[in-house]
């Protein structure tokens, strides 16, 4: 533990100490349970391994230069993974306990949380999986749900420096009318392929288009998209990407800061008037794009070209890390201080 590089983390898995689960049987959520395990018994013919009842969280904890630790926007993702659930089918998590558990996985691993200088944080990943057996197609009536902790670094590798990304239409991430909007596992699945061939081609991520006309920017493989021109924060309406709530953060600070806000469709050719884009997210924070390469039509899009994140994309980046971290006052309340 003691040799934790903080300052050196990749987005990556580590064991920590302890999980927290809660069990629903008999139609009713039992009491949270601590484990130190990080294996979990299922039965075979679970629905979460067969038929994608499965939904996840990402949030994460920041540790203060007043040694503090703040959740940013916990009910946010409390919200989510509740609309997740129904959206599935599945028992949805109450607030409360969504709540409680993250706190108490927060709690129990706080020798994990990195510290202020290094600039990492610690990633809350809860989980809600179909546990009862089933081989028809149908929910099942058992779930188990559990919240992990582990330090992390940037989920791109270059961190906050312009990284690239491709668009591909060979690959839909979601359906017009399908799961695109909340956060489950078959998401994510469907991405795989797109993102193996992004990285292969030396890319960060693919940026999906919608999959119905192929005409909008719809989001990221593990984000949403937004652009920058003339004083406006541009960023995707789309009933097939996540809503993201670090975006609708941004949303919020691009206003506080005097900018014009508009969510809605962005057809591709938009792309060339951007003066700055950029992927948010919880794990991405803000990644700068420094191109976008259509690599079926043969067009660049470039936003940076000194490797350097654009101004307004840096100040954005700033204000959010400085409420996340305790520097700057929490005026919208998105902050919850675990101790
Ligand atoms: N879009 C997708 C597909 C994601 O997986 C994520 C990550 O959670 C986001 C967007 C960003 O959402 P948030 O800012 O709530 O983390
Ligand atoms: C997050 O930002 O929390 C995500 O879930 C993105 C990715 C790791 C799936």
């Amino acid at each position: 533990m003691n040799d934790i590089n903080w300052s050196d983390l990749s987005f990556s898995y580590m064991k920590t100490d302890y999980n927290v689960r809660c069990y629903y049987r008999d139609g009713k959520w039992g009491e949270l349970e601590v484990h130190s395990s990080d294996q979990v018994s299922i039965h075979m013919a679970a629905t979460g391994l067969h038929y994608g009842q499965e939904a996840f969280e990402g949030l994460k904890a920041f540790k203060g230069k007043d040694g503090k630790t703040r959740l940013f926007r916990i009910e946010e993702n409390a919200k989510r993974m509740y609309n997740s659930a129904v959206g599935t089918m599945m028992a949805p998590i109450p607030e409360d306990i969504f709540v409680n558990a993250v706190l108490k996985a927060v709690e129990l691993n706080k020798r994990f949380v990195p510290p202020y200088e290094s600039g990492a944080s610690l990633y809350i990943r809860p989980l809600l999986v179909g546990t009862g057996a089933k081989i028809g197609v149908a929910p099942t009536d058992e779930y188990l749900f559990m919240v992990f902790v582990m330090p992390v670094g940037p989920y791109f590798k270059a961190g906050f420096k312009p990284t690239n990304m491709m668009i591909s239409r060979k690959y839909d991430r979601a359906a017009p009318l399908g799961t695109g909007n909340i956060k489950v596992g078959g998401n994510y699945a469907a991405s795989l392929r797109a993102g193996h061939e992004a990285h292969e081609n030396g890319y960060s991520a693919v940026l999906f288009l919608d999959s119905k006309e192929k005409k909008y920017i719809d989001e990221c493989g593990p984000a949403n998209f937004f652009g920058i021109k003339d004083n406006t924060y541009v960023t995707p309406k789309s009933e097939s990407i996540l809503p993201s709530i670090t975006n609708m953060s941004l949303c919020q600070l691009a206003e506080d800061m005097g900018m014009t806000v508009e969510r809605r469709q962005v057809p591709l050719e938009e792309l060339s008037t951007f003066e700055e884009a950029g992927a948010c997210g919880t794990a991405a924070v803000i990644s700068p794009i420094g191109k976008i390469d259509d690599i079926e039509t043969g067009t660049s899009y470039v936003f940076s070209k000194d490797g350097k994140p654009g101004v307004i994309s840096e100040k954005l980046y700033n204000k959010l890390r400085a409420i996340q971290y305790g520097d700057e006052p929490d005026t919208h309340n998105w902050v919850t201080v675990v101790e």
